[in-house]
């Protein structure tokens, strides 16, 4: 069966010699003779997977021994709720930057159950732009900002100011390790694995230990950034599929030359397409260009039945994923880590195509 290019949002590509890799280790992990699905996750055989991944992260992306390293579930979603609920305490309000659909969600989440405060936004331009610098409230827990906005096609080049002493919590679900780090800058940063980093399963947070002395006991034990910190991520089974690929990827990434090299890879796949969008006379890009992603570029063939002519082309030459997400239509292409040259290449050919059919 030949693979085709998949320019889907998430869950994404993976590199190649990660799926031969993990398919091989379905019927024995190693040499053990029981396959990776198959281990108890309380195993030294599983322990050492575990460990592995762990120091792949620290050292792609320098993260020091102060900032803890954890193995979650529930998705970048879960995290919404459990960032307020173990870091603001009663009488403080979490701070928002809203520039899209995630951060309004993860707000929302905040809002059910205490104070919330809009830092700044950029709704007013449908997301277009990124929004200006925080002003945040009077009482912050910590400031709150989505790194990429995987929908609105939008990503901070580097990450907002907060003010003196405020933590920045950075979801990063949709750039995570697609460029270096800066782990002096944040107090936590959490992704969902599904993009740039495996499979869907897995939550990573990275989190500041002196945060962890936040966590209070009225929530359930479960629900606490230190319960999981305290057991090395095995406070419940972990997913361990998605942790045993994730660390194929991470070893992957490290083959490639590391996050500054992958960051240069992908920076010269997204100017190669938005370059082509700009040249175009029939394609137009959807956000401003100082805000432009480098993962997610967001463009339309003019209406939505020209769209559909577009993806036609795609589908015709193997390439899919393509469509926008529902709530702003138009086409998306997704460019994360594991996209290889090839497929931008491709996707270049079927533009000259589509616009070659068009001006006839
Ligand atoms: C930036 C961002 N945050 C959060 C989410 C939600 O992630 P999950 O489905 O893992 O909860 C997504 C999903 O695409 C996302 O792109």
């Amino acid at each position: 069966m030949q693979r085709l290019h998949n320019f889907s949002a998430g869950p994404a590509v993976l590199p190649e010699p990660v799926l031969s890799a993990a398919r091989e280790h379905l019927l024995s992990l190693g040499e053990t003779g029981i396959g990776v699905l198959e281990h108890s996750h309380r195993g030294p055989a599983f322990g050492e997977v575990l460990s592995s991944a762990e120091g792949r992260i620290r050292r792609l992306a320098s993260i020091p021994n102060d900032v803890a390293v954890l193995f979650l579930q529930g998705g970048a979603s879960l995290q919404f709720a459990m960032v307020p609920a173990n870091l603001r305490p009663a009488t403080a309000t979490a701070d928002y930057m809203i520039s899209g659909t995630w951060s309004l969600k993860a707000m929302e989440a905040a809002q059910s159950d205490g104070a919330v405060h809009v830092a700044s936004s950029s709704q007013n331009s449908s997301f277009r732009e990124l929004p200006g610098p925080p002003q945040c409230s009077s009482t912050p827990a910590y400031l709150h900002y989505t790194s990429n906005n995987t929908i609105a096609g939008t990503q901070f080049s580097t990450p907002p100011t907060p003010p003196n002493g405020v933590p920045l919590v950075c979801d990063a679900s949709s750039d995570i390790f697609s460029r270096p780090l800066d782990l002096d800058a944040h107090d936590l940063v959490y992704a969902g694995a599904q993009k740039n980093l495996g499979p869907a399963g897995l939550t990573l947070v990275l989190i500041r230990r002196t945060l962890l002395e936040r966590c209070p006991d009225s929530i359930p034990r479960i629900s606490r950034y230190v319960t999981h910190a305290d057991s090395g991520s095995l406070y419940n089974t972990p997913p361990v599929f998605s942790i045993f690929v994730t660390d194929l990827v991470l070893k992957w990434l490290e083959d490639q030359g590391g996050l500054s090299a992958i960051a240069e890879r992908n920076r010269g796949q997204a100017s190669r397409l938005y370059d082509r969008i700009d040249a175009s006379r029939v394609l137009s890009g959807r956000v401003a260009f100082s805000a432009r992603s480098l993962m997610n570029v967001v463009f339309s063939a003019g209406s939505d039945e020209a769209d559909a002519r577009f993806l036609e082309h795609c589908r015709r030459a193997g390439l899919v994923g393509l469509k926008g997400h529902r709530s702003v239509g138009g086409l998306r292409a997704s460019l994360y880590n594991a996209q290889p040259d090839a497929a931008v290449d491709r996707l270049l050919e079927v533009i000259d195509a589509f616009e070659a059919e068009q001006a006839q």
